[in-house]
């Protein structure tokens, strides 16, 4: 039985590659973008054995968020991702030299964006039937593994963990499984051509785990093949 899957930011790396995935297989992709219609995602609309519905987002905006509730009509979806991030600079985000306009922004996508998305699409995955939220977080954020640098990007995501597990502990009536997931170090523009994985890899990896996944391992922090991770 096909599923309807949610994507942020799901029109280059990570996100296009669970897209593609996804589509692969024969579920139906939700690919929400700020710019849905153009490059990677158009190219991969066609002979697939799943479905694609663009949609335009931008995570950091209200009316963004709005316009896309109202586009999507009460749509069921099963699997809602929160894919969309970013790094920040690549210089000017340690401890003892700080962007903090810079730090902002990274917060706004990568912290405040996944509460918002979730809270706004929530009434849709309360009428699906795979009842998941899943934040694309990262190793970076763990506390446990006494970080240096980049702390606006590790900040980030130390502070999303916090923001879904909150989340997670909001919605455990409802039955929603809310789910943090480290996706490796991933060859994409943020990962860069050096990284560990290529981007298809890290996708089959999430979407095997995030099937195996439900109630029982909400509120979990695990890599892209279920191992756990250190807050
Ligand atoms: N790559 C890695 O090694 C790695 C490791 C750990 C965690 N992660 C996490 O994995 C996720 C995906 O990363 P990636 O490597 O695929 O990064 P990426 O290639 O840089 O892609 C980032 C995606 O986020 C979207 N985005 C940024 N701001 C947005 C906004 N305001 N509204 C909507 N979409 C927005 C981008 O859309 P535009 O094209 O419109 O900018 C793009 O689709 C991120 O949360 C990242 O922190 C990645």
């Amino acid at each position: 039985m096909p599923q309807t899957w949610m994507i942020t930011g799901a029109n280059r790396g990570i996100g296009l590659a669970l897209t593609m995935e996804l589509l692969r297989r024969g579920d139906h992709v939700v690919a929400a973008a700020r710019d849905p219609w153009g490059g990677a995602l158009a190219e991969v609309a066609g002979g697939q054995a799943g479905t694609l519905t663009p949609l335009e987002l931008d995570v950091t905006s209200d009316k963004s968020v709005a316009a896309a509730k109202q586009a999507l009509d009460g749509r069921p979806i099963d699997v809602l991702v929160n894919n969309a991030g970013v790094y920040g600079p690549r210089d000017r985000q340690s401890a003892l030299d700080m962007d903090f306009n810079a730090w902002r922004e990274v917060f706004e996508v990568n912290v405040y964006a996944p509460l918002r998305v979730a809270q706004a699409f929530l009434p849709n995955v309360e009428a699906g039937t795979g009842r998941k939220i899943v934040t694309i977080s990262s190793r970076m954020g763990s506390i446990g593994s006494n970080p240096s640098g980049a702390i606006a990007y590790r900040s980030s995501k130390a502070a999303v963990n916090m923001v879904m597990v909150g989340f997670g502990n909001a919605v455990r009536g409802s039955e929603v499984a809310v789910l943090l997931f480290h996706p490796g170090w991933v060859r994409t523009d943020m990962g860069g051509g050096g990284a560990d994985i290529p981007p298809a890899e890290s996708a089959a990896g999430l979407i095997a785990t995030i099937d195996a996944s439900g109630m029982r391992e909400t509120n979990s922090f695990r890599n892209w093949k279920g191992d756990e991770i250190p807050w």
